[in-house]
């Protein structure tokens, strides 16, 4: 039996899918605080999630662990409904198996069938670490935007000169 993908749902977020999707998160975001439990159930509430994971590799109370990530987030604007992908992030020793590149079709396919026009993401092109994703991505059809992206970190607070 491979490797299957499915939505994670609010149900299933007890210790152990957190501490998987902690691990993916270290390979795709190193040195960034572990989410909680309760930030995960939140994420859930607002994101859909999609996860590899493997049925031979069973956690001691039965779950199977998780080995691959993508999500998605909705965006409705004045120029139209959006997605946004993020987090997209295969375990070491699972890569090169087309976890990725499944992942991503079906965050594609929800995407389409929810009636999204467009998806976006970000990947910084001068991080060799970057490469295998790029690829992918431009394998999938998208294309380097015109805009930049800008980011305020919202701590400390902006002083508004007025
Ligand atoms: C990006 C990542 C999710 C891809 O997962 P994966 O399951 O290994 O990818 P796949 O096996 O589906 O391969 C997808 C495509 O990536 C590219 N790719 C795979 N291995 C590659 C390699 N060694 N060198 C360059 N490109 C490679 C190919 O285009 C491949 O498609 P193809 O085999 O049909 O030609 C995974 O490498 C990863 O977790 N990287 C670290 C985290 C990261 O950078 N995330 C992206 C943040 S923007």
């Amino acid at each position: 039996m491979g490797v299957e993908l499915r939505i994670l749902r609010q149900l299933e977020l007890d210790g152990t899918t957190c501490s998987d999707m902690n691990d993916l998160l270290e390979v795709v975001s190193p040195g960034k605080p572990p989410v909680t439990q309760r930030d995960l159930l939140e994420i859930v509430k607002h994101t859909t999630v999609f996860v590899a994971y493997d049925p031979e590799k069973s956690h001691p109370h039965g779950a199977a662990k998780i080995v691959g990530m993508t999500l998605l987030s909705e965006r409705r604007l004045m120029t139209g409904y959006k997605g946004y992908v993020d987090d997209v992030a295969v375990l070491d020793g699972y890569r090169g198996q087309h976890i990725g590149r499944r992942l991503m079709h079906m965050l594609i396919e929800h995407a389409r069938q929810l009636g999204m026009k467009s998806l976006e993401l970000t990947s910084n092109p001068n991080n060799p670490k970057r490469r295998r994703a790029i690829a992918l991505y431009e394998s999938l059809g998208f294309v380097v935007a015109d805009t930049r992206v800008m980011r305020s970190r919202l701590a400390p607070p902006l002083a508004f000169k007025l």
